[in-house]
């Protein structure tokens, strides 16, 4: 009986030091099985009760079980600890900032276009793709460029191995879509264009530009005058002008280049405009009859105006953009200021 009684000491001291080294979970389950289990120390010790008298059986019994109870009790309140231990953890500083969880930006080039392209939808305009790559016959050739044009030159533009080229301008969206449709016509064409410039922070080798064209019967200059009128009012403000300045395309005759007035000083004067009050914002003018012949299209019964816009230069007077070179650097600080 007093061995007995020796061996659940013996079990407590043993248990406690044991509790001590383990960590909470799977560890201290071992340790429920070692002491509690159908194979533990204590089953073993109720085994030992057989030789017992009943009185003697009843006092150690007692005895087990208080000891059972306790083991199992210290077991839980060892796993509740590990688990008050990380609540408490997760809980403990509602000052902290939270995780970041950063949101990319638009482009300012895809908003600016997207906003243009929105613009010319509700004026009844349909959107058109080309080519990047292009033949000479499309970006050159369908347009009316004379076979010596100074465009043509290497020097300004990308020639491929196989005799293509890199599109200079989105003007050949609209001989290849009159080569594919019949009139009448009114698309506008957004894209990207090259050009073997010299890089600098006014010029890159890659730009953005918007191209428009409507082709029907009886399309004039008066049309071209207030589709335009309305477009300068939708996107820079209600009190912007435009001003026509005669100019000269292959492709478009009469010829006319855009003043917008200035955004930032209403048409006075200021450092965004160089003092004149007026932005320059795209190309214009009649489709040339020739572009008309080229295509297919009778010059004697369809009339059309066309106009070409550079996003870039738009987005640099609007947000004060010195730089064209940061457009195409990804670099998130720059990138990150618009939305
Ligand atoms: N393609 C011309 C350029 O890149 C811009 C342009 C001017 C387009 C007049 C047109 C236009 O459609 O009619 O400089």
């Amino acid at each position: 009986m007093n061995s007995l009684y020796k061996e659940i000491e013996s079990i407590r001291g043993r248990f406690a030091a044991d509790l001590e080294s383990v960590s909470p979970g799977q560890e201290s389950e071992i340790l429920r099985h070692r002491y509690l289990g159908r194979k533990g120390a204590l089953n073993a010790l109720f085994k030992k009760m057989a030789a017992l008298s009943v009185d003697e059986k009843k006092e150690a019994g007692a005895a087990i079980n208080e000891l059972k109870n306790e083991l199992s009790l210290q077991l839980e309140e060892k796993n509740a600890s590990s688990i008050r231990q990380v609540k408490n953890r997760e809980k403990s500083d509602f000052t902290l900032p939270g995780y970041p969880f950063p949101m990319g930006t638009l482009h300012p080039i895809t908003t600016a276009v997207s906003e243009i392209l929105g613009i010319f939808s509700r004026l009844g305009f349909d959107v058109a793709t080309g080519y990047e790559v292009e033949t000479d016959w499309y970006n050159f050739g369908s347009l009316n460029f004379p076979e010596n044009h100074p465009a043509r030159d290497m020097q300004d533009t990308f020639y491929t191995e196989s005799g293509h080229l890199l599109r200079t301008h989105t003007s050949p969206v609209q001989t290849r879509y009159m080569t594919s449709h019949q009139p009448p016509v009114r698309i506008v064409a957004p894209g990207r264009v090259f050009r073997n410039e010299a890089v600098s922070a006014r010029s890159y080798c890659v730009f953005h530009q918007i191209e428009g064209l409507y082709v029907d019967k009886k399309v004039t200059f008066r049309d071209l005058k207030g589709t335009l009128d309305l477009f300068g009012r939708m996107y820079f403000g209600k009190s912007a002008k435009i001003r026509f300045r005669t100019s000269f395309f292959p492709f478009t005759e009469p010829s006319a280049e855009v003043d917008v007035s200035c955004f930032l000083c209403q048409g006075k004067g200021c450092r965004v405009c160089k003092q004149t009050g007026w932005l320059e914002i795209l190309g214009c003018g009649m489709v040339d009859p020739n572009v008309f012949t080229s295509v297919g299209y009778n010059p004697e019964s369809v009339t059309g105006y066309a106009f070409g816009m550079g996003i870039e230069r738009m987005v640099m007077q609007k947000f004060g953009i010195h730089d064209i070179r940061l457009f195409y650097e990804n670099d998130k600080a720059f990138l990150s200021q618009f939305y």
